[in-house]
């Protein structure tokens, strides 16, 4: 019975695991499995990514080096683009990219070819994962038929399919891959069970069984609407707290004082990353075929989106106090990752609002001590490689749209002639004068 056999081959430890994609999620996950003592095997189709793992380099800032070039020294991890080796192993979890094509509609192809180019190899008594942020509905109406139909194999039968998300917090310095808890919905209880005993043989994080797929791949998607709704709330209640002349960030402050009822959300110049500017559009687009309109989430993706053309308007104003105009003036954008301490730009509004200054002709540069250069609607900019008192003081503006925690802020405070903190990170240098909050 397929069952047993796989419960066995998992507390035998005699699971071979197969990642597909070797990204931020995909690589964190594939070490632990390794670390865990099952033999992992990466497939990505970027071969840079799959010779940096075979050489034992690591480039995702949550895996720690000598942990992944150990792991490839004793032959517990490897990688490959060469997909005949799926058929070598018994767990595969899809990591895939899930982006908005230009329309903001789901992008679904990552998902369509990588279970494509699975089916062609899958064998009977496989586990298949799939672990990337989708609408409800992909595992069972996209990747079972996709699966069952390349393969000639039965779901539930011959393999068993299932939905776990992936909840990886880039830069989060005690929730990672290991310690987080995660959810798991399959395709009949048999695959929910044998998938939830798989992760929690190598997690440490509770592991919580739901009835289907569908049910894993909403909860997905509300935990990142959360977000993205409550921060659409305060990125409102900013702007008005600025026509009235009230802190925004002083009233959360007194807010979260609450120890119940209140969660804390910050404004900010606009949603980035990989999840939360996305995942809610999955939501919406699914909802239609329903007849069903999320105004909710719309209207808060509304007000999200324009956060980068209102900190322009704040620019302009900011500027126009020191009798300055924006065209020509020497604006310095400090971070362009889409949140601290972390190399990540996806979905950055720092982009949009480099794109922004640029178009009204402000002279623009950028420093990010973690990204050197970044690439927006196919064109590259490159950034200053440091920043010191003199270099500062050559500018108009700074303008922090990140807040990173290396910068030296009271080097920053004491030559900027003034600084736009959109992240309230100079909340400790409230006396100063060349200082405007979001
Ligand atoms: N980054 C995060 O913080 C985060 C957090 C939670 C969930 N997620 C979700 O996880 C998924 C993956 O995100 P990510 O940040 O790891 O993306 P990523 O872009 O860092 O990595 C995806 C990898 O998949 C590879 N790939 C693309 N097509 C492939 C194919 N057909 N076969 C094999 N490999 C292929 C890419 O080359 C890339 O290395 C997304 O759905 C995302 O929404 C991401």
């Amino acid at each position: 019975m397929l069952k047993t056999k796989l419960l066995n081959k998992i507390k035998n430890k005699e699971i071979v695991v197969g990642v597909v994609g070797l990204g931020y999620v995909g690589l964190p996950l594939a070490v632990e499995k390794a670390k865990a003592g099952f033999k992992t095997i990466g497939f990505d189709v970027q071969e840079e990514k799959v010779s940096l793992v075979n050489d034992g380099k690591n480039y995702i800032g949550d895996v720690v080096d000598s942990e992944l070039s150990n792991l490839v020294e004793k032959h517990l991890l490897s990688a490959t683009s060469d997909f005949s080796f799926i058929k070598n192993v018994d767990f595969i979890a899809i990591c895939v990219p899930t982006p908005l094509d230009s329309h903001q509609q789901p992008d679904i192809s990552y998902v369509k070819a990588s279970s494509e180019a699975i089916s062609k190899h899958l064998r009977k008594g496989t586990m298949v994962v799939l672990e990337s942020s989708t609408y409800p509905g992909t595992t069972e109406e996209l990747v079972k038929p996709i699966l069952e139909s390349g393969s000639g194999l039965v779901c539930g039968t011959d393999f068993y399919l299932g939905f776990s998300p992936e909840r990886v917090d880039p830069g989060n310095a005690f929730y990672h891959t290991k310690n987080t808890p995660k959810v798991v919905g399959a395709i009949g209880d048999e695959a929910t069970e044998v998938i939830a005993a798989m992760y929690r043989s190598v997690l440490d994080g509770d592991i919580h069984e739901v009835s289907s797929p569908a049910v894993a791949e909403m909860e997905k998607i509300l935990e990142n609407t959360y977000r993205n709704i409550n921060i659409g709330l305060v990125n409102e209640l900013c702007m008005l707290c600025e026509k009235m002349g009230i802190s925004a960030w002083e009233v959360i402050d007194a807010a979260k004082t609450k120890p119940f009822g209140y969660q804390a959300f910050y404004p900010g110049p606009g949603l980035g990353g990989h999840c939360i500017p996305l995942d809610p559009y999955y939501l919406t687009w699914k909802a239609r075929e329903y007849g069903f309109h999320t105004s909710m989430i719309e209207n808060s993706m509304i007000i999200n989106d324009k956060m980068p053309e209102y900190c322009i308007e704040r620019t302009y104003k900011i500027l126009n106090k020191q009798e300055k105009a924006l065209k020509n003036s020497k604006i310095l954008v400090l971070g362009v990752a889409y949140k601290n301490d972390i190399d990540d730009y996806r979905e950055s509004p720092s982009l949009k609002l480099i794109e922004l200054l640029l178009k009204e002709d402000a002279e623009v540069s950028f420093y990010d001590p973690y990204i050197a250069e970044y690439k927006f609607k196919g064109k590259t900019y490159t950034g200053i490689t440091d920043i010191n008192p003199k270099v500062i003081e050559e500018y108009d503006l700074l303008i922090i749209a990140t807040s990173h925690k290396v910068y030296d802020l009271n080097m920053i405070v004491e030559s900027a002639k003034m600084i736009f903190d959109t992240r309230n990170a100079l909340s400790e240098y409230k006396d100063y004068a060349n200082i405007e909050l979001l």
